[in-house]
């Protein structure tokens, strides 16, 4: 390993992210680990410089206050614990400052600050290498920015014996499927598996116009096509996760309890039990993205903005048609194209265009014509929860306005929703 590690230890608190950041802030690598972690397990992280216990408002659980293995203590790590009451350390009762965590990391553990892309990558394929030996890891490759990185990664550490199978169910933005081939099986030289099942997930969702069945058919029908072809495939032990870890902490630590389920490529059968390869799932967002910047990604797969994994699919409401979908995905190409253009990519968090299931009148060409609109989303956000609507210069919707009504067929009319998150969702569906 090349990087030296602090490792923060769950006693119940909420801000375990908080002092692991700190920490990386500083240089140095941190890593939030359990509170029952034995010494066995301890002792098999490499390069722990010290040892950082962190309590908080969850540190009873079950009527029970959580505690570590006093054996702990005698390893011979340095050890100071946050709002955890132990005379076996130092203890601050609230989060240190950051010159006091310097000084504890630097001084009295000696970590040094070798805590970057570089040094995390060459660590990671070194484990992954030594996990997986000469065995095959199979990974479902969204194009979304977290499976994107892990399987760039993946193919450094591995090369061939990764198998990536992309489905594209139709219902990608315009180039999004192409550009994943572009780039892992044309640039990256992955063994990529290509699927299209545009008209399998189609003809499944034909007439279905309900919100929550639309999105049951197209995730039951993903894990059915992936399936598929994971039985095609031969001697196959791994299964590679995208998984970051804001997905472990919203699925539950052992202090906290869970906010979601989480799972990338969940419900396949019991038949098909692999081990998990998870390369990414100490990282961060941001880290994510300067992971997948480092191994030389385009930019634009790694700054994309969030994509729901039915994708245009909840954005042609209702009951989908080839018409309205070829709408919406022209129309969300013009409005990515124009922001792109006006600079404003790269300040809003999300923006999309919707086409509703119904029509409005119009004139074209001098005559009456009964036809769909297009409507534009633009909204910023910290955490998805809620969301305020970005007040998009009059200008550039004008030009967008224009470009909708004259390049996309069955459209005219163009609308901008004003609506925050709450009452409204981001989605629409
Ligand atoms: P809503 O519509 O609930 O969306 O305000 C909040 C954020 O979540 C995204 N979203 C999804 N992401 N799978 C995903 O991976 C989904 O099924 C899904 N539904 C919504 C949405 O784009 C927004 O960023």
């Amino acid at each position: 390993m090349k990087q030296d590690m602090i490792v923060i230890l769950d006693l119940g608190s909420t801000q375990n992210t908080v002092v692991a950041r700190d920490i990386r802030s500083l240089g140095v690598y941190s890593e939030i680990h359990p509170h029952d972690i034995t010494t066995d397990q301890l002792n098999a992280l490499e390069n722990v410089k010290g040892i950082i216990l962190n309590g908080g408002e969850n540190r009873i659980v079950d009527g029970v206050a959580v505690e570590v293995d006093p054996a702990i203590y005698d390893l011979g790590y340095p050890v100071i614990a946050i709002d955890h009451p132990t005379a076996k350390c130092e203890t601050y009762e609230t989060l240190p400052d950051k010159e006091t965590l310097k000084a504890f990391v630097f001084d009295t553990c000696k970590a040094e600050a070798n805590w970057n892309m570089k040094n995390f990558i060459e660590d990671q394929v070194e484990l992954i290498r030594k996990q997986v030996k000469d065995k095959k890891v199979l990974l479902a490759l969204s194009g979304g920015v977290d499976s994107s990185v892990v399987a760039a990664l993946l193919i450094k550490a591995i090369g061939q014996q990764l198998v990536s199978v992309h489905v594209n169910h139709g219902l990608m933005r315009k180039n999004e499927s192409e550009s994943v081939v572009e780039v892992f099986k044309n640039q990256l030289h992955a063994n990529l598996v290509y699927v299209d099942a545009t008209d399998r997930f189609l003809g499944k969702l034909e007439g279905v116009a309900d919100p929550e069945e639309k999105r049951k058919i197209i995730g039951g029908e993903f894990i059915r096509v992936f399936e598929e072809e994971a039985r095609k495939l031969e001697g196959i032990d791994f299964l590679g996760q995208g998984t970051i870890y804001p997905d472990i902490i919203e699925s539950g630590t052992k202090t906290a309890k869970m906010v979601k389920s989480h799972h990338n490529v969940g419900g396949l059968p019991e038949d098909l039990q692999f081990e998990l390869v998870e390369p990414l799932k100490q990282l961060f967002k941001d880290e994510v993205r300067a992971c997948g910047i480092e191994l030389g990604l385009p930019a634009e797969m790694v700054y994309r903005q969030p994509f729901p994994g039915p994708g245009l699919g909840v954005r042609c409401t209702g009951a989908i048609t080839r018409e309205r979908l070829e709408a919406v995905r022209e129309s969300d190409a013009i409005l990515r194209e124009e922001f792109k253009k006006a600079g404003l990519d790269k300040k809003i968090w999300q923006y999309f265009t919707v086409v509703p299931d119904f029509k409005s009148v119009g004139m074209k060409n001098h005559e009456r014509c009964f036809e769909y609109m297009v409507i534009i989303r633009a909204v910023n956000t910290i955490d998805a929860m809620t969301a305020s609507i970005e007040k998009v210069d009059w200008d550039v919707l004008e030009i967008i306005t224009n470009r909708v009504l004259a390049e996309v067929d069955h459209v005219n009319r163009v609308c901008f929703d004003m609506s925050p998150k709450p009452p409204a969702t981001i989605e629409f569906e």
